[in-house]
């Protein structure tokens, strides 16, 4: 596969499918978290047709078809789904990863547990590394119990021993008591543990799409710096807004970008026009 920076419109399953062995080092997701919102939500299919507004491989055209998805019969079902929707697209993933390669899964406090025991199954429980709590402070507080204000993002390698992790190229965190370090290491600041506290992006702020699962920039900026090299290729198939590519490209790596919502795939042409990104349409 040529090294460029791609975008592609479809269901990633059939996509992964096609993406050669070994060949991308460092995979992000953030899959939908909610099955029962993606079940309600339509879904688009693409259909061949002569007359369709939409260009697709070998200049065929194709147009678009709201299609409805019937309501789940409970939230059990709708669990039982999840994983089962996941677990094929993680062992096209596991295939896909170079030797050195990473996986990191982000998702909540509600389906971590039930995607680990998958991911472990596909990886190998040595290949777990980390869980890494990306924990922010906005929106509701409940009164009832502690309000919820993580993610979860599982990190996870090909090999459990041999793999990429450039610590030093890691951004650097304030001393809680930079008055106990002294001068000089207060201002270098320190190396993040695995809680990454991390604002949500703002909804007024410059980083926003309008997309609105959106996820910081700072997060995926950490984990591509720490977990590629320069020049290599980094994947996301549930792409949404881009934001994984946008790291990517800021810090010279190659972006493959994956959604199956038109309107995640225009976001991501204006949001990234500056790396000039092969836009392609694989159909159903
Ligand atoms: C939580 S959002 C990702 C948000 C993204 N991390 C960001 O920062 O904008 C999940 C995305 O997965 C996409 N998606 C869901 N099922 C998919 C599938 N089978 N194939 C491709 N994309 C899918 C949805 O359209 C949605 O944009």
């Amino acid at each position: 596969m040529n090294k460029m920076n791609r975008i592609i419109l479809g269901d990633n399953l059939q996509i992964l499918a096609n993406m050669p062995s070994a060949s991308v080092e460092l995979i992000y997701i953030d899959p939908p978290f909610n099955t029962g919102k993606r079940q309600s939500r339509p879904q688009l299919k693409t259909i061949r047709d002569d007359k369709g507004d939409r260009t697709g491989f070998g200049g065929r055209r194709y147009r678009t078809e709201v299609i409805d998805h019937p309501a789940s019969d409970g939230y059990i079902d709708v669990f039982d789904d999840f994983v089962g929707f996941l677990r094929p697209r993680i062992a096209e993933a596991h295939r896909i990863l170079t030797p050195t390669g990473s996986l990191f899964f982000h998702i909540d406090y509600r389906e971590v547990h039930y995607c680990k025991i998958m991911l472990d199954e596909i990886f190998g429980r040595n290949s777990f590394q980390n869980e890494i709590i990306w924990a922010y402070d906005y929106g509701a507080r409940s009164t009832k119990r502690w309000p919820a204000k993580h993610d979860n993002i599982l990190w996870y390698t090909k090999d459990s021993d041999h793999y990429t992790f450039n610590l030093d190229a890691s951004d650097r965190i304030p001393y809680m008591a930079p008055s106990l370090v002294g001068e000089e290491k207060a201002a270098r600041g320190k190396t993040p543990t695995d809680v990454w506290w991390h604002t949500i992006v703002s909804p007024t702020g410059k980083e926003k799409t309008g997309y609105a699962t959106q996820k910081p920039l700072g997060i995926l900026e950490r984990i591509v710096r720490v977990h590629s090299n320069s020049g290599d290729t980094v994947l996301d198939f549930f792409a949404g807004s881009g934001t994984a590519g946008e790291a990517a490209a800021a810090h010279n790596r190659h972006f493959i970008l994956i959604d199956q919502n038109p309107a995640a795939i225009a976001i991501m042409q204006k949001r990234l026009k500056d790396f000039s990104p092969h836009t392609e349409s694989h159909p159903d």
